[in-house]
């Protein structure tokens, strides 16, 4: 269990002209991870960001870098997120021939390995991997874009994924990916989650970005007692 709750604001909902002060802005209020969302056209219809914004992430940004890959080709790009600066690197259950072999290849360049699973996908097909995955990523939105509503039915997975760890004795952190704000983090928290991507929570903030990491900051800390 992670001490405290991880806030990784997503940079898909940044605005790219000032992407280098709103990440400082995050840091600054608090974030512990950075997350970056890649999208290849395939897996999902957008395209987004990929390893050239991940090394601009690292030269101006301390924190891990998070990069949660919903491309459909996951291997061939490993190494070369691994080289742009990513501490921790995602593949979706759904896209991957071979789970176990990819999270050993990310495990092997020396990052935290990731294994995300979309809203319709059963949570049995990650309880396989559990040991061999330092994160779970449960998508609580169909993964494509910020801003959507939280899924409710995935604080049953986040449930069971728990158990599932407590039971084999295993440290595999949990993370939620989507919808997540100072409304739907509680439930998330109380359900497992220890981990929790926000994008437009935190980038959209009527308050400003910092406003954003301190609100999430502020209902998991409420969360937790
Ligand atoms: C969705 C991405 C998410 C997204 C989260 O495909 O994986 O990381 O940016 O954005 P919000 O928090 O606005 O749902
Ligand atoms: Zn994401």
């Amino acid at each position: 269990m992670a001490s405290k709750p991880i806030i990784a604001p997503s940079i898909l909902s940044a605005d790219f002209g000032y992407l280098a002060e709103q990440i400082a802005e995050a840091e600054q209020a608090g974030a512990d991870w950075l997350h970056i969302d890649v999208m290849d056209g395939h897996f999902v219809p957008p395209i987004t960001m990929g390893q050239q914004v991940t090394r601009v992430c690292r030269q101006h940004s301390q924190l891990p870098l998070d990069v949660h890959l919903m491309v459909q080709s996951p291997d061939g790009m490993l190494a070369s997120f691994a080289e742009a600066g990513a501490n921790h690197i995602h593949i979706h259950v759904e896209a991957s021939p071979d789970p176990a072999a990819s999270l050993a290849a990310i495990r092997a360049l020396g990052c935290k390995a990731g294994l995300a699973l979309n809203p319709p996908t059963p949570v049995e097909r990650v309880l396989p991997y559990l040991d061999q995955a330092d994160i779970i990523l449960v998508m609580s939105v169909n993964p494509g874009r910020s801003g959507q509503a939280f899924m409710p039915d995935s604080l049953e997975k986040v449930r069971q994924l728990q158990a599932a760890i407590a039971e084999r004795g295993l440290d595999t952190l949990i993370q939620l990916d989507g919808g997540i704000d100072a409304s739907t983090l509680p439930a998330a928290h109380a359900a497992g989650g220890q981990a929790f991507v926000a994008g437009n929570a935190i980038f959209a903030h009527p308050q400003g970005i910092a406003a954003g990491v301190h609100a999430l900051r502020n209902a998991a800390l409420v969360a937790q007692h």
